[in-house]
């Protein structure tokens, strides 16, 4: 049985984008993408899931007014729609132990550095490629991990490094991550933790 992907966003969603397009190609087989999960409204991912034929849901926050209804209003869509996997992919809400101890072992995340450099609370998008520059390491990349309570402490499952070049700026190094690593790196990891589920019904 092909296990069923959920995808959580924030944002833009190129690495949403690159999970579609290597579903498209059947790069995919042993999971299916079956909705997507924005909490930010508006956010251009969800589009990109409309344009590819999937549900698209949105769950702010706000709306839900603690981050206990915020979980649980995430939770009911996850298991109404049978979901085995979650693929957090530039997701930036913090999730609670609860939440992640209840998905263990189900849930993957992109970071956009070679943990366990900048990574944690605060490193987040842009603000991960300005500490790398800041901190002037010549080599960067990209690591897919397992979420556990511990801010992209969860076990490592990919990582790629890329070359920091001299006059890189956040967004050009930015761009290089995504293209060289993270959109290569994410769909790679959701076809291996697939097949894994698939083996042994988890880790
Ligand atoms: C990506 O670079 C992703 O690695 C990063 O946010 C960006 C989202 O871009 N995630 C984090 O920083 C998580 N700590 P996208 O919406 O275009 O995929």
């Amino acid at each position: 049985m092909k296990q069923r992907i959920a995808v959580l966003v924030s944002g833009g969603g190129t690495n949403l984008q690159a999970l579609l397009d290597k579903e498209q190609a059947g790069g995919i087989p042993s999971g299916e993408i079956v909705l997507v999960l924005s909490n930010r409204e508006g956010a251009y991912a969800l589009t990109r899931a409309r344009n590819a034929g999937k549900a698209a849901f949105t769950v702010t926050r706000k709306q839900a007014g603690s981050q206990e209804a915020f979980e649980q209003a995430i939770c009911r869509i996850l298991e109404e729609n049978g979901i085995d996997l979650i693929i957090l992919a530039g997701f930036l809400a913090i999730l609670s132990r609860d939440f992640t101890d209840r998905w263990a072992g189900r849930i993957i995340n992109i970071h956009p550095s070679l943990i366990p450099s900048f990574c944690g609370a605060g490193f987040y998008g842009l603000h991960v490629h300005e500490a790398a520059l800041a901190r002037g390491v010549k080599v960067s990349g990209a690591t897919v991990h397992y979420v556990n309570e511990i801010p992209d402490g969860g076990e490592i499952i990919l990582q790629k490094a890329v070359s920091v070049l001299p006059g890189d700026t956040p967004e050009t190094l930015q761009k290089r991550i995504m293209e060289e690593a993270e959109w290569i790196l994410l769909p790679e990891a959701a076809e291996m933790v697939c097949r894994k589920l698939q083996e042994n019904g988890g880790k």
